[in-house]
């Protein structure tokens, strides 16, 4: 399975990095980026046909955690060792190459995990070029190469690794046993110019070039069509609009549709934020439809799903009102990668690329980010011109508030939630902490608590707020918030907000919990 095929290619140089199952292999994408070099990621079962292109200009080959003594452990298209493409294997990749040209491959005695120290054992190393003799590299492994044929020249030994570099410049065939992708690889990122340039790479992709090259990839794909967006305001689908309006004009339609369960004055700051470009957005007050649909649900599952539905319903009655014969989505690649199942990743965002519509709508897809990780959209987003404040939005979620009220949802509990959400986001801002945290909001449980204002009792609702910091939002950790800034957020909440009376900050990380409450 391919993860992304070559029609969705169109940089004009292209690394392809085969995956092997290591949970670093997004991140070799990720890293050849930031030496300015375009990697797409495939799955382990592709052919040399599959992945060869003009563009094609090195292949790399991943980590992972079988052992290549194991019966069905991945193997790679002969073709491939082949092709003349330089190659450069890491870890589990180097021991395939290893195998494949008759070296020894050694089960170590135990696993290798963490930081080694390297030494480089020869002056014109194309992979160590410019380096120390000595260099901290990232170990883990369970098996490695401890002798190979003549035919590559062992360029760097670690204590326990005998072959923890080996190259072949005839063969244009590299392989290390270390992770040049983790940041604790000192020189990783100068190891994988190295090998860019080898390959012979300009190493020119940046925000800029993408914006250019991607503009004109639309106009291609899109013709004279039409194409309709969902704008949601979050950074991925306002990033996506920006760039389409700067390809087609107004032959874009975005649509934005208000399900009533969105942030305080969302709306507004988006019709705000859109002003300076004079995009085409067609505004859909469809809360009464959303209130009306989720009234007495409150199962989780229920909730997602009839929301999604009604979504789906109000979008397609108003595409239908145009002759569009697109639908552009803000699909990122961490999408494509998780959608397509890597590493047994699962799919989050289902209801954020409204599933189902495009066949629903006999629509063709255009997904200009797709490609892109979140950093880069936010890089592309900026030169663009997207208000700073637009790019450096935390994520929000499709269901909207309503997975942030657990139980029933209706107006009132959402009037109290966005009040409440609205003070802590303000607090978070202009207090610094709203980017060192990578989500930020307010949950309104269904409990109501006894409380005493002045003289009188209370009985309102106990809200609590929840904090996390994120690389990917796999994983998060609850954020550090300082006691004086909950303690200001806390009171505020209670003076202002009328309908809470309790704050409460949510220590748990995720895992065991998620980062939403439903
Ligand atoms: P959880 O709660 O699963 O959230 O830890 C991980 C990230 O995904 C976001 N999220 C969603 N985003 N549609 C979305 O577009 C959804 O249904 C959805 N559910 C969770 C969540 O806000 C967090 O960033």
């Amino acid at each position: 399975m391919v993860i992304l095929n070559m029609s969705d290619s169109f940089h004009h140089e292209r690394i392809a990095v085969i995956d092997f199952g290591s949970q670093y292999t997004r991140l070799i994408a990720r890293r050849l980026r930031e030496v300015g070099a375009f990697g797409l990621v495939y799955s382990s079962n592709v052919s040399f046909e599959d992945i060869q292109g003009p563009d094609l200009k090195g292949i790399i080959l991943s980590g992972g955690p079988s052992s290549v003594f194991e019966e069905g452990a991945p193997r790679l298209d002969p073709q491939i060792l082949k092709s003349g493409t330089p190659i450069l294997g890491i870890c589990y990749g180097q021991q395939l190459i290893a195998k494949e040209f008759g070296g020894n491959v050694h089960r170590s005695k135990a696993r290798e995990y963490g930081k080694a120290s390297i030494d480089v054992l020869s002056d014109d190393s194309v992979l160590f070029r410019g380096l120390q003799s000595s260099q901290q590299v990232w170990m883990s492994h369970g098996d490695h190469v401890e002798s190979i044929q003549n035919t590559f020249k062992v360029v760097g030994r670690t204590a326990s690794v005998p072959v923890a570099a080996m190259e072949s410049e005839s063969l244009k065939i590299f392989a290390i046993q270390f992770h040049p992708e983790v940041t604790q690889t000192e020189s990783g990122l100068k190891i994988l110019k190295n090998f860019c340039d080898f390959s012979g790479m300009n190493c020119d992709w940046s925000s800029e070039n993408f914006i250019e090259e991607k503009i004109k990839k639309i106009h291609d794909q899109v013709g004279k069509d039409l194409v309709i967006l969902g704008l949601s305001g979050g950074v991925d689908s306002s990033v996506a609009a920006l760039l389409l309006h700067k390809a087609i004009g107004s032959r874009l339609h975005c649509m934005f549709i208000d399900t009533g369960l969105l942030r305080l004055n969302e709306r507004v700051q988006v019709q705000e934020s859109f002003e300076p470009f004079a995009l085409h957005v067609h505004w859909i007050d469809a809360s009464e439809e959303f209130f009306h649909g989720l009234s007495g649900i409150s199962d989780p599952e229920t909730k997602r799903k009839k929301i999604g539905a009604i979504f789906i319903e109000v979008f397609e009655r108003e595409a239908k009102k145009l002759n569009a014969k697109f639908l552009a989505q803000g699909t990122t690649y961490p999408d494509v990668i998780e959608s397509k199942g890597i590493g047994g990743a699962v799919l989050v965002k289902s209801h954020h690329n409204v599933g189902g519509l495009p066949e629903r709508l006999n629509l063709k897809i255009v997904e200009p980010l797709r490609e892109l990780f979140k950093d880069e959209v936010r890089a592309v987003g900026r030169t663009l011109g997207l208000h700073p404040q637009m790019v450096a939005r935390h994520p929000f979620p499709g269901p909207g508030l309503a997975v942030r009220i657990p139980g029933n949802v209706d107006r009132e509990k959402v009037r109290i939630l966005q009040e409440a959400d609205s003070i802590f986001i303000h607090e978070l801002m202009i207090s610094g902490w709203y980017e060192r945290t990578a989500q930020a909001f307010v949950v309104l449980l269904p409990v109501k608590t006894v409380g005493i204002m002045g003289d009188e009792r209370t009985y309102e609702y106990l809200c609590t707020l929840r904090a996390v910091t994120s690389e990917d939002f796999m994983t998060a950790d609850w954020a550090r918030l300082p006691y004086d800034l909950l303690e200001k957020v806390a009171q505020r909440i209670v003076n202002e907000v009328k309908g809470i009376n309790r704050v409460t900050f949510d220590i748990t990380s995720k895992p065991p919990a998620t980062i939403e409450y439903e």
